[in-house]
């Protein structure tokens, strides 16, 4: 089996790993911009869509949201702690009865016929975490559909700042005095990550040319036992786009939320997020920006991409 997707399996399903990303859009400021730009796109095309299917659901963000708007969901993930998350949650919101829950990989979607759903979704990067075959999975993920694909990939262009940057998650910290482990060890390891910064521009050649972060370390750590990050395949936008056009798939629209965003310093992203109005005005505006096709390269993490078939 594919290292990436045992280093997945295992990182994914560390217990506490549910209850974590549940919490993402209370603590860090990309992430709510990302998922309000989601928000948008699927709730403006929902037009005679009745069955989904989420791969790579996670705690239920979409599927629940979906469900919530009378579709039926597939839920589809490769970890047990997020599943559950997921039912709690739709639980809660009185939509379980809408989604049926599969524990599985990507990079095995036979069991499902060609066009089982009228829309097929992927966000916040588990196509990525797929190499070396996230071509492949995005094929499967088409042939799969039948009205319309939306999915969001790791950006390279996106990604390559962060090497030029290890405090960069410390500019979308909501509130610095909250509890979650993450930020506090943004924080923590401020100065350190300053202190120890060097710029290599062989690792940035290599993440430009090769696309991928993580390898043979993560590889190392898995194999001594450690649950390290997933091996990451970054994609740039002319890539994505011909994968999907090779595939098929039409009316391709490429975005990068998080672009808008990416430009302003933490104190005004914070001053912008505590006031409803502006934050609501804001998310809209960024929402316009980042579907710019000349800026989809620098969304934060993500790229985004719909398509009809
Ligand atoms: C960052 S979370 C995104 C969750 C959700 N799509 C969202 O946007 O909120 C990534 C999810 O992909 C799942 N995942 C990672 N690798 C996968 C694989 N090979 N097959 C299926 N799911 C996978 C993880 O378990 C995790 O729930």
């Amino acid at each position: 089996m594919d290292y990436s997707r045992k280093i997945s399996e295992r990182l994914w399903n560390m217990p506490d790993k549910g209850e974590l990303e549940s919490h993402r859009e209370e603590t860090f400021i990309d992430d709510i911009i990302q998922k309000s730009h989601i928000e948008k796109e699927l709730l403006s095309h929902l037009n005679e869509i009745k069955t989904v299917f989420d791969g790579g659901a996670g705690c239920g963000r979409f599927s629940i949201l979906l469900a919530k708007h009378g579709c039926e969901v597939t839920h589809f993930d490769i970890s047990q702690p997020m599943i559950d998350k997921a039912k709690e949650l739709a639980e809660k919101e009185g939509v379980l009865d809408r989604i049926t829950f599969v524990n599985g990989a990507l990079e095995s979607l036979e069991a499902f016929k060609d066009k089982s759903f009228d829309m097929v979704i992927s966000f916040d990067a588990p196509v990525s975490y797929t190499y070396p075959n996230q071509e492949k999975v995005i094929g499967e993920l088409v042939r799969i559909c039948r009205k319309r694909i939306m999915i969001s990939v790791s950006s390279r262009l996106g990604y390559l700042p962060y090497l030029a940057n290890p405090i960069q998650k410390n500019q979308f910290i909501l509130d610095e005095n909250c509890d979650d482990p993450f930020v506090k060890w943004c924080i923590g390891n401020k100065a350190d990550a300053v202190e120890a910064f060097r710029f290599n521009k062989d690792d940035v050649m290599k993440l430009w040319e090769e696309g991928l972060m993580g390898g043979d370390k993560e590889i190392a750590e898995y194999e001594k036992g450690g649950a390290p990050w997933c091996i990451t395949y970054t994609f740039m936008p002319d890539e994505l786009e011909e994968i999907l056009k090779r595939y098929g798939v039409k009316n391709i629209q490429l975005a990068g939320p998080g672009a808008y965003a990416r430009t302003l310093p933490n104190e005004l992203l914070v001053k912008i997020m505590k006031d409803s109005n502006q934050r609501s005005d804001f998310l809209d505006f960024c929402h316009r920006y980042d579907s710019n096709p000349f800026v989809c390269g620098m969304g934060k993490d993500n790229l985004f991409a719909q398509g009809e078939l």
